[in-house]
């Protein structure tokens, strides 16, 4: 049988099977008994784990196994300047502050103005270099401690990184990096050489700390390609193995099964987004699980399993109670689509409210965030 989907670093296509996904990665499920170990260190978990956004990782066991001996890990996460943030962007670093607060980790951010330069034949290096100061604001309005966050921009921290990627860049044959990223003749050889970039903060804490600490990297599960490189390389060069959570895509607003992205205005929101800009997505593009009619939708109900609106609250309403009130009234047809977008649209222009003011406010402070060599 044919997939129907396709996740990569730069493409993802298609309504994703996740489990399927855990096979072919070779990734696994976060169980049940993982998540109890985690709440004995959390106190509580983040809705995040307990709706299973966050649902696949890579050693987590073993973070928590050291963490329980005393010994440290750093988290390490990152952003392609490729235009403005978008909210599936702020799902990872929203978790990422979650677990800097709960297990007082350092954070060690990657923003790659390099990667998106050579990805998009449209953007200058100066460009992705500005975009990549402008994301970062986004990066600490999420409330990241100035003590315990390093911020990169990779073309300002290049002899720091160029000295790790080399070393990496030097254990990865083409053709592991072309069974792995689906490179091709075609594929210029910056990109070829990306991935070696890109592994090189997975064991950064190392480095600078000289003593070997473990990094774990909350992503979307499209950047575990470059784990799984890392991974191999880590022991040839003496460096733990990086460990992972991955979190599932936030649905493009037109829905049916694709993700947000930066490149289709019209799937997605940014932070930058005004109110009514927000309203005006919302009500013109968000896929609706409603009837045709409202006599319909009040008879048969509506289905909130694949309307954008409910799928979008599951990622930013933290009360359960309420989402399972939407749910329940959703489907029994007592609540409109009409309804369920305002509800939606409150939620979001209220979240990026803030997120606007606090951004506004990172400005003033983002030197004593950024890493500079
Ligand atoms: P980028 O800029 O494409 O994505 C930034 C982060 O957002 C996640 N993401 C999403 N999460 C939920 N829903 C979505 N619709 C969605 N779209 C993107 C991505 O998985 C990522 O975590 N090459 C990377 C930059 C990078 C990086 C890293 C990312 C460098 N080092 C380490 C993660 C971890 C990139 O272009 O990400």
């Amino acid at each position: 049988m044919t997939k129907k989907y396709t996740v990569t670093p730069w493409e993802v296509t298609g309504e994703v099977d996740y489990d399927k996904l855990i096979k072919e990665f070779g990734t696994e499920k976060i169980n049940e008994h993982l998540l109890e170990r985690i709440k004995k260190h959390t106190g509580e978990l983040h809705y995040m784990l307990r709706r299973k956004i966050f649902f696949s990782h890579r050693d987590l066991n073993l973070v928590l196994d050291e963490y329980e001996k005393g010994m440290e890990f750093a988290l390490y996460t990152g952003r392609g300047p490729s235009g403005n943030t978008h909210i599936g962007h702020l799902v990872p670093w929203i978790f990422c502050k979650y677990l800097q607060d709960k297990f007082g980790a350092e954070l060690y951010f990657q923003i790659t103005d390099d990667e998106k330069f050579m990805l998009k034949p449209e953007l200058t290096l100066e460009k992705t270099n500005e975009l990549g100061y402008e994301n970062a604001l986004d990066v600490i309005a999420c409330g990241f401690n100035p003590d315990k966050t390093f911020i990169f921009v990779d073309t300002d921290y290049a002899k720091t990184l160029y000295k790790l990627s080399i070393q990496i860049a030097k254990k990865v044959t083409t053709s592991s990096a072309k069974a792995v990223f689906g490179f091709t003749n075609e594929t210029n050889i910056g990109m070829m050489f990306w991935p070696a970039v890109q592994a090189a903060p997975c064991f950064l804490p190392s480095v600078l700390k000289g003593k070997k600490i473990r990094t774990l990297i909350p992503a979307a599960i499209d950047q575990d390609p470059y784990w799984r490189i890392s991974r191999d390389v880590a022991p040839k060069l003496g460096f733990p193995k990086t460990a992972a959570i991955h979190n599932l895509f936030l649905p493009a607003l037109t829905g049916q099964g694709s993700k947000m992205s930066a490149s289709h205005e019209e799937t997605a929101v940014y932070t930058t987004d005004s109110e009514d800009i927000v309203a005006k997505k919302i009500k013109k593009y968000a896929f609706s699980g409603g009837q045709a009619t409202i006599d319909e939708h009040r008879k048969k109900g509506g289905n909130p399993d694949v309307d954008v609106s409910y799928q979008w609250l599951t990622f930013f309403e933290e009360d359960d109670k309420k989402l399972e009130n939407i749910y329940r009234e959703y489907k029994e047809g007592k609540m409109l689509t009409g309804e369920l977008k305002q509800i939606l649209t409150d939620k979001i222009v209220n979240f990026l409210k803030k997120h606007q003011e606090k951004r506004e406010k990172a400005k003033k402070v983002l030197d004593k965030f950024i890493l500079k060599d």
